[in-house]
């Protein structure tokens, strides 16, 4: 062939002069299900498709419809097609969770671009995980690659009123229990939170991600917020197929657009649409995957005075079609520009444009769903980064705490924000539940909930489960919430003022492993500190008394013990240990 563009990857496979064999090989097995040669072998970039949907994982389904305009787009432009699948996974349905499997989709992933015949990639991002898994993989194996949202569900609605997905339930339970609904009514009204196809429509984790991907510079601007079935779902998609093709002609890489200015302006605009406390962990494990620098440090200091702009359930009242309608991300961005927040406005995009050229147009359409920075909905809106003999480092978002918690914790004028409580200690979620209500743990106002053995390793992949209720009859006195923290994680579309995250978890020696029931809690959250007060002779004790794999139940599958020996904390983006030192690796192996 004449027209052979060497610089593509693929025609190492399909075009190789030095060995004949081997190309035909490669070719005839590409060529079994109807490909021509002229489309393996005339230089038109091999463009994949990472398919996250499937039966399997409900959230990300409707990528296989939106699939079909991303290889218009593609073919459109001069490319070729190879769809992928990925490793499914399934926030809601996975057990234990399905945070265990984003670094399995990560490794698979990494692998198949890395060991077929791909130029560029086209991510299917959506549910929760899926979202960092695939720019993980994008990150290590560094070929030109885009993403592309599976779009937010339709709004739910229920009596005439919103009803968000991943948030419903807990509102549902609390009306079935007053006798408003009954069972079949309890069933009616969850599942009226989810009337479409798409990730949840709240502001949970997965709103965050795929919102945080076009922050990034990942995605087509305005793409990620698009409701899953409007027709602009689709026009983006075949743009989304259009874009890859020239991106892999200008060598446009992941490592040129997700760069260290790229994170520190996600930070900011992870606070003003209120992000969930699961962004840290992604992203600072997808920065790492580029050997790039970030920490929980960086998400204090970046991220905690930023206003919050978007309006959202749980924090706030709407959901994905308003969010979408007001603007989306862009709209937010464009906000946060005109009022000299964002920190690097010259960064690069996947559309060869900077943030800048893409936003500083774009404003709020709807100032009750997307605020401006002059009257957000809160201040301060970002996490603080906590430190002590509990841990290294955990995660607090204060702009949660409610007035009543503020009142009966922090009000002391002697000590504002600083408050001690007597350590009630669960070792994770089956315990909890056994023993919440055991009035023989004389539980009372004056109690620091703590939750541990649910982290990486201890509950592989981190459980959501450090928001814990009070025992039912501090309920009935009107006490709804006490200070809990812990190892394990918050789901996103919780708005619990949780300490979470904790790293090193109880189970890989973190302090937490050594708190016991009835130890003095200190927390001070101007010095950003958490703190048992017992005597460090005593804590040697008690850690010298500690077994060889302590808070560690034993594994139920291959994957898990492979997990738990490789994972690292939290606060390091729960990556797999060594994983980082394979970077590029697609350009060091051509
Ligand atoms: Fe998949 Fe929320 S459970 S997006
Ligand atoms: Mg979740």
């Amino acid at each position: 062939m004449s027209d052979i563009k060497p610089k593509l990857r693929s025609q190492q496979w399909f075009n190789n002069p030095d060995n004949q064999e081997m190309t035909a090989l490669y070719l005839e097995r590409y060529l079994n299900y109807g490909l021509t040669r002229h489309e393996l072998q005339s230089g038109k970039p091999i463009i994949g498709i990472a398919q996250t949907g499937s039966d399997l994982s409900p959230c990300n389904r409707h990528h296989i419809e939106l699939s079909k305009r991303v290889r218009d787009g593609v073919i459109a432009a001069g490319g070729t097609v190879i769809e992928i699948p990925v490793h499914p996974i399934q926030e809601t349905g996975k057990r234990p969770t399905a945070m265990l499997d984003r670094n399995l989709a990560y490794l698979s992933l990494v692998e198949t671009l890395f060991g077929y015949p791909i130029d560029g990639v086209v991510l299917n991002i959506g549910c929760d995980k899926t979202t960092p898994a695939l720019l993980m993989a994008a990150a290590t194996v560094n070929i030109p690659a885009i993403a592309l949202s599976v779009g937010p569900m339709l709004n739910g609605w229920f009596g005439g009123k919103r009803t968000g997905s991943g948030t419903i339930v807990w509102k549902a339970r609390e009306m079935q229990a007053a006798g408003e609904i009954d069972d079949d009514g309890f069933m009616d009204m969850v599942a009226s939170s989810t009337p479409s196809v798409g990730y949840c429509n709240s502001m949970g984790t997965a709103t965050t991600m795929n919102s945080l991907a076009e922050g990034l510079g990942m995605q087509l601007p305005g793409s990620a917020a698009i409701p899953a079935p409007y027709r602009e779902r689709g026009q983006i998609s075949y743009e989304t197929g259009l874009r890859i093709v020239d991106m892999v002609h200008e060598d446009l890489r992941p490592d040129r657009i997700m760069t260290r200015e790229a994170f520190e302006n996600a930070i900011v605009i992870n606070s003003a649409i209120g992000g969930s406390t699961n962004a840290p962990i992604h992203l600072n494990g997808i920065a790492k995957h580029l050997g790039v620098a970030l920490n929980n440090d960086d998400w204090q200091k970046l991220g905690h005075r930023v206003p919050l702009l978007v309006n959202l359930q749980p924090a706030g009242e709407y959901l994905g079609e308003d969010y979408h309608r007001a603007g989306g991300v862009p709209a937010v961005i464009g906000e946060l520009l005109a009022a000299g927040l964002l920190p690097h406005p010259d960064v690069l995009t996947a559309n060869g444009k900077t943030i800048a050229e893409n936003c500083q147009d774009c404003r709020s359409t709807n100032t009750d769903v997307i605020k401006q920075v002059t009257a957000p909905l809160v201040d301060a809106a970002g996490f603080i980064n906590l430190k002590g003999n509990l841990f290294d480092s955990a995660i607090m978002k204060t702009s949660v705490i409610s007035q009543e918690f503020r009142r009966r914790y922090l009000s002391d004028p002697a000590n504002p924000n600083c408050f001690e409580g007597r350590a009630i200690v669960f070792d994770g979620p089956e315990h909890f539940h056994r023993g919440i209500d055991d009035p023989s743990l004389n539980i009372d106002e004056n109690c620091v909930l703590i939750m541990r053995g649910a982290g990486p390793i201890g509950y592989p992949g981190g459980a959501e489960v450090v928001n814990m209720r009070p025992p039912s009859y501090l309920l009935t006195k009107g006490i709804t919430s006490l200070p809990c923290l812990g190892d394990g994680r918050q789901s996103g579309t919780s708005g619990s003022p949780s300490i979470l995250n904790a790293s090193p978890e109880a189970a890989d020696g973190g302090g937490l492993g050594l708190v016991q029931t009835g130890d003095i809690i200190r927390i001070d959250l101007n010095a950003c500190t958490a703190d048992m007060l017992v005597e460090p002779a005593e804590l040697e004790r008690r850690r010298a008394a500690l077994g060889t794999r302590p808070f560690t139940p034993d594994s139920q599958t291959p994957w898990q013990e492979l997990f738990r020996e490789k994972v690292r904390p939290f606060s390091e983006g729960m990556t797999l240990d060594g994983a980082h030192e394979y970077q590029d690796i697609a350009r060091k192996h051509m």
